[in-house]
């Protein structure tokens, strides 16, 4: 079993909406119209919006590999590319999703370490992330790699004003 991690590139962006689309719709799929859905989906994932993304220096995105594989994928973003004001001390999880099939082996563990580890390089003090309140999954993940409610924000999925609970890790840095 091998598990490799790579940043994406400009390149990269059909590729990441094809896993961008898959992931999010087998998430939420079962609990949202497909109406809201593809409002989402188009606004979100569409290649011009992927590219504006790939190439803002304060957001960086990464494929992990399973065994070759690409399984799931992270954004972060620091300074002003996080989609809250939280101020240059924070680095945002914007998004982590594992395709279905490879979930619980480690890999959004893989990703959470990861973005730590670039969180410490940059010296953040906390690592903050927005999770829809009915995502128990996700919730439940978080909760145990570190993460506590430190408060919550409105997210539309299409035309649903949804809630997503916000939700921070501190991080100890070296030295202190
Ligand atoms: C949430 C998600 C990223 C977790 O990734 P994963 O690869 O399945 O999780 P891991 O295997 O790395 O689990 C890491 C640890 O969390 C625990 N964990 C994972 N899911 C859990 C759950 N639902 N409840 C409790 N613990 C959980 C694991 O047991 C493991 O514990 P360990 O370190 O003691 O072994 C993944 O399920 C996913 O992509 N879900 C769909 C997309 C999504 O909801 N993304 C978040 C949007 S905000």
């Amino acid at each position: 079993m091998t598990i490799d991690i790579k940043k994406c590139i400009l390149e990269d962006s059909r590729k990441l909406q094809e896993i961008s689309y898959e992931t999010f719709s087998e998430t939420f799929k079962h609990q949202n119209s497909p109406e809201n859905m593809n409002a989402y989906l188009e606004r979100a994932f569409n290649l011009k919006q992927l590219e504006k993304e790939l190439s803002n220096i304060f957001s960086q995105y990464f494929f992990v590999y399973f065994n070759n594989e690409v399984a799931g994928y992270l954004k972060v973003n620091t300074n002003d590319a996080q989609s809250e004001e939280m101020g240059d001390e924070s680095l945002e999880i914007e998004r982590v999703y594992i395709k279905s099939k490879f979930q619980k082996h480690g890999l959004g563990k893989y990703l959470l370490n990861k973005a730590v580890e670039i969180a410490l390089e940059c010296n953040k003090k906390k690592i903050w992330l927005g999770v829809w309140e009915k995502n128990e999954n996700a919730i439940a993940f978080y909760q145990k790699m570190g993460f506590v409610q430190t408060g919550a924000h409105a997210f539309y999925m299409g035309d649903e004003k949804q809630t997503d609970f916000i939700m921070t890790k501190e991080l100890e840095l070296a030295g202190e």
